[in-house]
């Protein structure tokens, strides 16, 4: 299908007007139209989570697979049963511990939730934001919100305006720049409809930390490996490429003096090549790469966390041609599950 002519992307910027950011995006979203909006994982592509036609304009814009439903945010805890419906017991505990925060639950569907937005599930997943530029914009909207991360399906997620802008200027009326996002990485998605609760997608909120809050959970096998063959995937964005930068990425785990030795030869074989090759790692594996082609993610897991989708895009603008990934524990699951992801989709 060709692509709709370019449209004129408005830009606000929240930290000098933010009563118009409210007022615009809220309008825009009440009008059926998409906007580009911050929250404090990644920056988001919303829509009226109630106008089908509304969110339909997300996943064109996006080019997204149908078949991968949006998370629906929510301002006040109001507004849940609107969305969803029998909601468990135990999750009650979740939300007071977790919300408003980057944890969203999979809830049997209400019925008022085109099928869209679930891409045809009975379910739906559910999360209130902490950015309060986006609760108040949720709030002064009155509707509960449908929005995906803000990238060109297969892009790094946006965890800065400038980013979103990249892959959407011109297909979307309207983005509100709100600073850069604290966490940066995408929420947790735990699925509260099965036997027992299971996490689809790991973010900053850890297994470790619901555990403490409603015991068991279990971790889908899809996490830390591609999907068999054959399998269907739970979470549909499980089976989706992801995070695709331009460059390879071979990632390596495990001892980490062994693991230096390996990727400084590797990076020297791909220098001989010049295929421009540069080494991603913690801060305090630098010195194992002295005098290469480096990029440090940070110190500590948090700073590696929100650091990560800009340092992908970053490489891309550079041109390096491999990326030589020096995972360690400390970075955690949700590092691990992106990097993976981006591996597997990149150009080998
Ligand atoms: O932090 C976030 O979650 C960001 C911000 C904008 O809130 N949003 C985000 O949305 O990452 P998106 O669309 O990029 O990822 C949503 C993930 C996908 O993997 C999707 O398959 C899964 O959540 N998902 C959505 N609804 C689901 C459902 N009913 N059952 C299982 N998985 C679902
Ligand atoms: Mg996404």
């Amino acid at each position: 299908m060709a692509d709709a002519p370019p449209l004129n992307t408005q830009i606000i910027f929240a930290s000098r007007d933010r009563k118009r950011a409210v007022e615009e995006a809220a309008k825009t979203i009440l009008a059926g139209d998409i906007a580009v909006l911050p929250t404090e994982t990644v920056y988001g592509l919303a829509a009226n989570a109630l106008d089908g036609q509304a969110v339909q304009k997300v996943f064109a814009a996006k080019g997204r697979p149908q078949d991968n439903p949006l998370i629906v945010h929510i301002a006040e805890i109001s507004m849940l049963d609107d969305v969803a419906r029998d909601i468990p017991q135990e999750s009650q505990a979740l939300m007071e511990a977790f919300w408003p925060g980057p944890l969203s639950i999979v809830f049997k569907k209400n019925l008022n939730i085109p099928d869209v937005v679930s891409a045809g599930l009975d379910t739906v997943a559910v999360r209130m934001p902490h950015n309060q530029l986006m609760l108040d914009i949720i709030k002064k909207s009155g509707v509960p919100v449908a929005a995906p991360s803000a990238n060109r399906s297969g892009r790094p997620s946006p965890t800065t305006a400038q980013h979103a802008a990249e892959d959407l200027l011109g297909r979307v009326p309207l983005i509100i720049d709100g600073g850069s996002c604290s966490v940066g990485v995408e929420s947790t998605v735990l699925d509260m409809t099965g036997d027992t609760p299971l996490i689809l997608r790991p973010g900053s909120i850890t297994p470790g930390m619901i555990e403490k809050t409603i015991g068991k959970v279990d971790l889908h096998p899809a996490v830390l490996q591609g999907l068999r063959q054959g399998e269907q995937a739970q979470s549909p964005g499980m089976k989706y490429r992801h995070y695709a930068p331009n460059a390879a990425i071979f990632v390596f785990e495990g001892n980490k003096k062994t693991i230096a030795k390996n990727i400084n030869a590797r990076y020297d074989y791909y220098n001989e090549k010049s295929q421009n090759p540069v080494v991603f790692c913690a801060q305090e594996c630098a010195p194992f790469y002295a005098g290469k082609e480096t990029c440090v993610l940070g110190a500590s897991h948090d700073e590696i966390m929100c650091s990560l989708f800009a340092r992908l895009r970053q490489a891309d603008d550079i041109g390096y041609g491999v990326i030589l990934f020096h995972y360690t524990e400390e970075m955690g699951l949700a590092v691990k599950n992106r990097i993976l992801r981006a591996a597997e989709g990149a150009a080998k």
